[in-house]
């Protein structure tokens, strides 16, 4: 069983650091009760990187990052690098990381834990099982589109833009993960736009339309606004199963989505480049949560969405069904068990720091693997 699966750490700032600690316990477990072996190498990003090399992120360690098998990153920024210039923002490096490896795809699941209902700030009945699937375009629309810029109007008057565009293979490798994610789960996708004010949303909604007829027929596809897709989300979530949307929306619509399960500090995401013609494919993988410097350092921060984003990776990148399936077990028997760190606390649970939770993690791995 035993492989050297290459994994680039990338810890970043702020809770970034300690999270990830809990991790590399979860990786020397599985190293020693799993015999799947990582080769892991770590390096700084965001502000750190800063710190350390002068940039959010090197050229060096983007050429780590396109080696590597799968690269797990943590969260970047604080108000340390927030008066920086606009190209020296910690956030260029999560940028450049999808750009230069063309993740395109970035898996946001909103699910809710069933011990934490009580957590969501809906009533318990309408996120009851809630599993959305969000599938963002990750490497295009607004984010990246020219022109962009600032100039100054011959009436003197400044104008700042940003475009939007797709093209048709944009969007359709982008639709087609989320058909395929479909096809094993509840077989729906709701392709999300606002194709009544925008010619590029009405394009994305004629494209999507065209692939779903050509490769996809067996799969329920709706259309919808973006608009009323944030008032449906909250509304009524679980009428949503796979959620295809651009670079811009899913941005939006995944925080919002993710509010709906109560906890940021529980969800992991997943960004898929293309299968390559070797088999190999780039992937990053980082929690929902930034990297919240308010509570950095104070040993409180959750664990549970970098130890689920691991696990992420070992299933999308490493086909690890089993184990990605017992490290989340674990994280919701340790809910089970009553354990909250501070963001999810409710009354009647007994609240622990960081590396308790990470401890309890690896005490319900043991007793899975028993
Ligand atoms: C996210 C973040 C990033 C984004 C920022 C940090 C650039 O909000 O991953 O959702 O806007 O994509
Ligand atoms: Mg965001």
């Amino acid at each position: 069983m035993a492989a050297n699966k290459k994994l680039l750490i990338l810890p970043g700032d702020g809770i970034g650091p300690e999270v990830m600690r809990e991790v590399r316990r979860v990786i020397d477990w599985m190293d020693r009760r799993r015999l799947v072996t990582f080769e892991v190498s770590d390096d700084h990003v965001g502000g750190s990187a800063i710190d350390t090399y002068g940039t959010p992120i090197t050229d060096a360690t983007m050429q780590k990052a396109k080696d590597a098998d799968a690269v797990l990153f943590g969260s970047v920024g604080g108000p340390k690098w927030e008066k920086l210039g606009f190209d020296m923002r910690p956030e260029i490096a999560i940028l450049r990381l999808r750009k230069e490896l063309d993740l395109f795809a970035n898996l946001r699941p909103a699910t809710v834990f069933d011990p934490l209902i009580d957590a969501s700030t809906l009533k318990a009945d309408v996120v009851r099982g809630l599993d959305i699937m969000i599938v963002r375009e990750s490497t295009g629309g607004i984010y990246f589109g020219e022109p962009r810029g600032v100039e100054t109007l011959p009436d003197g008057q400044r104008r700042g833009y940003d475009t939007e565009t797709y093209t048709t293979s944009e969007i359709e490798r982008v639709a087609r993960v989320g058909f395929e994610l479909a096809r094993k789960r509840q077989n729906r996708v709701c392709s999300v736009e606002k194709a009544n004010v925008m010619q590029s949303g009405l394009f994305w909604r004629q494209t999507v339309t065209a692939l779903h007829q050509r490769e996809f027929p067996d799969v329920e596809l709706s259309h919808m606004y973006a608009d009323n897709c944030a008032m449906q989300l909250v509304r009524n979530p679980r009428q949503f199963d796979v959620i295809v949307t651009s670079n811009l929306f899913g941005d939006l619509l995944s925080d919002l989505a993710s509010m709906l399960t109560g906890s940021l500090g529980m969800l992991p995401s997943a960004t898929l480049g293309a299968v390559q013609p070797s088999g190999k494919r780039h992937a990053l993988y980082e929690p929902i949560h930034g990297s919240a410097p308010d509570i950095a350092g104070k040993g409180v921060a959750n664990p549970l969405a970098q130890v689920l984003s691991f696990a992420m990776l070992l299933r999308y990148s490493f086909g690890l069904e089993e184990d990605a399936g017992l490290i989340e077990t674990a994280c919701v028997n340790v809910l089970k068990n009553g354990l909250r760190t501070a963001d999810i606390m409710s009354p009647g649970t007994a609240r622990v720091g960081t590396t308790v939770m990470g401890e309890s993690i690896l005490r319900e791995l043991d007793k899975l693997a028993a």
